[in-house]
């Protein structure tokens, strides 16, 4: 960061690759990956699926692109997907859900991310010539509109028994899977035991310029490599991704619990900011999503009024903003925000008198 310092907590998406992921990029073994022959990606695949204790993996170029490729597999057109209210899927992917995989979508409120089993189970309707088929539960880890929310191994565990019971199918978009594991000090695979299949992100807070991977068993990891084809996501010398996200999963994950650190500090200081509403309850991982009602204006003009000051955030709704901590965001930048926060906040005081 040099010149006027921006701090960008916009996302953990804006974090760019370590200098080891560069030298990993330029020394990567590389080969044509839609013939199956570039090492670094078979290298990479192998150890996600490892780590998430699945029988294969596959890299492909987004969250989204997972995704939807999973929705894909997991079912056919025209069933139906349970899914939580705000999660990713239903709110931010274009409605590809329905426009390329040909599903009905049909969303469950929750208090903060994690599914009621009893709720689900109320979704899934007896058969009836009116009612499309349910096939598949998606769940989020960490969930990102509740606010960087966990999911228990409990809680998922209790959706996973309904999902059986039923015969329908239990995915996982995992983008911030590991910030979950990292919170609770428990290894990945509590949460992914209880799933069939999962996806999580290279390219948020474990730093990496691009990339997911998609896990599964090997039969369900076969069809989704053909689906991603079909989508246009097959990538030939893609080692050159692959390669950071090899150091991504030896080196970056036990690093979250800072920006996890630095998230707990910004929302401490936000709370003690009169007219300003936060759920510290909420605030789990690296995401702080603050409620600014109180003050009078809207969330897009307080956005504007922070940039001026060299703070970048996004908005959720027309009352609330979202920051996100990651690496290259430090205590000192978080006081900086906190003190921009604060300042608004005393100006429109004053004006409010
Ligand atoms: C929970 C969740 N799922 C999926 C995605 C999509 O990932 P991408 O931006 O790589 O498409 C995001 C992105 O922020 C996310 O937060």
């Amino acid at each position: 960061m040099c010149g006027k310092e921006i701090i960008d907590l916009r996302s953990d998406t804006v974090t760019l690759p370590t200098e080891e992921m560069l030298d990993a990029i330029r020394t990567a073994e590389l080969g044509d990956d839609v013939f199956g022959e570039d090492p670094t990606v078979n290298r990479l695949e192998k150890l996600a699926a490892e780590r998430m204790g699945k029988e294969a993996a596959l890299l492909v170029t987004s969250g989204t692109q997972a995704n939807l490729i999973s929705l894909m597999s997991n079912t056919k057109r025209g069933e139906l997907v349970i899914l939580e209210a705000e999660s990713h899927i239903y709110w931010y992917e274009v409605g590809g859900i329905s426009m390329i995989a040909g599903l009905l979508p049909w969303p469950v409120k929750s208090r903060l991310g994690a599914l009621d089993p009893e709720n689900v189970e109320t979704a899934i309707r007896p058969q009836n010539i009116h009612f499309p088929k349910p096939s598949l539960i998606c769940l989020e880890n960490t969930h990102n509109r509740h606010g960087g929310t966990i999911i228990t191994s409990d809680q998922i565990k209790a959706i996973s028994e309904v999902a059986q019971t039923y015969g329908l199918k239990l995915y996982l978009d995992g983008a911030r899977i590991f910030n979950a594991a990292v919170a609770l000090k428990i290894d990945v695979k509590e949460f992914t035991k209880h799933v069939d299949n999962l996806m999580f992100c290279l390219s948020k807070s474990l730093c990496c310029p691009v990339g997911s991977l998609l896990i599964g068993t090997g039969e369900f990891i076969e069809k989704s490599r053909k689906l991603r084809k079909v989508l246009g996501g097959g990538m030939r010398q893609a080692g050159i991704i692959a390669a950071p996200g090899i150091v991504a999963l030896e080196s970056m994950i036990d690093r979250l619990e800072e920006d996890h650190r630095n998230a707990r500090r910004l929302a401490e200081g936000i709370a003690k900011i009169e007219r300003i509403q936060i759920d510290l309850r909420r605030v789990q991982t690296n995401i702080v999503c603050f409620d600014i009602s109180g003050l009078g204006i809207a969330a897009d003009l307080f956005i504007s009024k922070l940039k001026e000051k060299g703070i970048l955030a996004l908005t959720l709704d027309e009352n609330k903003v979202r920051m996100v901590t990651h690496r290259g965001i430090e205590k000192e930048h978080v006081e900086k925000a906190i003190a921009a926060i604060e300042s608004i906040a005393s100006e429109r005081h004053l004006e409010l008198k």
